[in-house]
Formats: structure tokens, C-alpha cells, sequence
């Protein structure tokens, strides 16, 4: 589902990429990967966590994508030239990735699978393009945040099918991922390096 205006301010903000900064740093210190490796970042936005995970992990390869085309157009317009270098931006839903199976060494999403309405079919898919072993970072939020009595008015979200902490990490470990670190407010959301096991 696409942002509308209120979420675009929200993430589209200095804060967010300070935020970002942290997350990725925190998710770098949890995670053994090879600098030579694939990555891929799935609803990348504007791309600001694609220039922070390039510039911490200077992978070989870096796709970023998103579902709404106009993300593409904003990352242009965001990342200057040298910050866009060694990106390769592509529009893609999470749910049919056009993409081959075990090819990515790590796959990023920040906010992204509580924007898909069948988000247990984008897990599926994150699962299909990881190598085995590879890395999932995922950073979530649980609607106690975004679907209370103030933020259902103001935010766009899929009303159906909606996840908590249990009913996330049950999904996390049916579609084959382990939890290797997780930092967690249970009412709000949630930041976790996991391991695809097979
Ligand atoms: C809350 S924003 C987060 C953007 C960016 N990752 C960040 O953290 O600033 C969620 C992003 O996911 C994208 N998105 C929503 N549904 C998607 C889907 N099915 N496949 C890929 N991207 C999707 C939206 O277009 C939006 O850019």
C-alpha cells in the first residue's frame, strides 16, 4: 500500500535518517556479514537507509526497491550523485519480487511488511530471494502505534490481517527465519537481525 501525505512527512524527514543511522548501525554490530555480498532493500522510500547501508556496508551489489514508482523518483531527486552511485534503484512489490530464489546475502526492510496487506506472502518471498544463512533486518511496527484512536485517522494502513509481536515472530519462524538479535518495545515495534535457517 502506498504512503499517503501524513506518512510521506513522517518518513521522509532529518529525523528518520538519523534514526535509520542507528538502526543500521545497531543492525551491523549484530550481523557477520562479507563485504563482497548481495543485498537488497525492499520498500527503500526515498532511499536514505540504501546510502546508510552502502555507506556501512559496502556491498558488491545493492538493489533497492519499492513499490510505488514515485519512490524512484524521489531517491533522484534525495541522493546526489556520488550517494546514488553503486545503487541500483527498481520498482518491485515485496510480494512477486522479479527476482531469482537464493541470490541475496542480506535483505533490508525498514517499515515496510505492516504497509503489505499479506504480509506473510512478502515474508515468503524475502525467504525465496535469501541465500541460506542469509540476513534478514527488518524493522517493524505493531498497530497499538499506528492503528490507535489518534493514528487511524491520520495514517493509511491495511485494516485486515494485522500482526502483533507474537503473531510476527510465529510468521518469522514458519517462513524459516531465527532470531539472532532483536531489540523490542512489545506495544510499539520492533528492530531484529534473523538468520534464514534453510
Ligand atoms: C513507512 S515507508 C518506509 C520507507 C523507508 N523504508 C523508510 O524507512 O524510510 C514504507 C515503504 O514501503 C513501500 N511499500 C508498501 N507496500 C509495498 C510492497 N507491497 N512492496 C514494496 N514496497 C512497498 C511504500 O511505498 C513505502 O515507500
Amino acid at each position: 500500500m502506498k504512503l499517503n501525505w501524513a506518512e510521506l512527512l513522517v518518513v521522509n524527514n532529518p529525523l528518520r535518517v538519523f534514526e535509520q543511522r542507528f538502526e543500521i548501525g545497531w543492525m551491523k554490530k549484530h550481523a557477520r556479514l562479507s563485504p563482497a555480498g548481495s543485498f537488497l532493500e525492499i520498500g527503500c522510500g526515498r532511499g536514505a537507509g540504501a546510502s546508510i547501508i552502502r555507506e556501512e556496508f559496502s556491498p558488491a551489489f545493492l538493489c533497492a526497491t519499492d513499490l510505488d514508482p514515485m519512490m524512484m523518483k524521489r531517491a533522484v531527486r534525495y541522493l546526489d550523485e556520488p550517494d546514488r552511485q553503486g545503487i541500483f534503484f527498481c520498482a518491485a512489490d515485496a510480494l512477486r519480487l522479479p527476482l531469482r530464489d537464493s541470490v541475496f546475502d542480506a535483505v533490508f526492510g525498514f517499515g515496510v511488511l505492516h504497509h503489505v496487506p499479506d504480509w506473510q506472502g512478502a515474508l515468503a518471498e524475502i525467504a525465496r530471494v535469501l541465500k541460506p544463512g542469509g540476513t534478514y533486518f527488518l524493522e517493524e511496527l505493531y498497530p497499538s502505534l499506528y492503528q490507535n484512536f489518534i493514528t487511524r485517522h491520520i495514517l493509511l494502513h491495511p485494516e485486515e490481517n494485522r500482526f502483533t509481536s507474537p503473531e510476527l515472530k510465529e510468521a518469522l519462524d514458519s517462513a524459516g527465519f531465527s532470531v539472532a538479535a532483536s531489540l523490542e518495545v512489545k506495544f510499539a515495534g520492533i528492530l531484529a537481525v534473523l538468520q534464514k535457517v534453510s
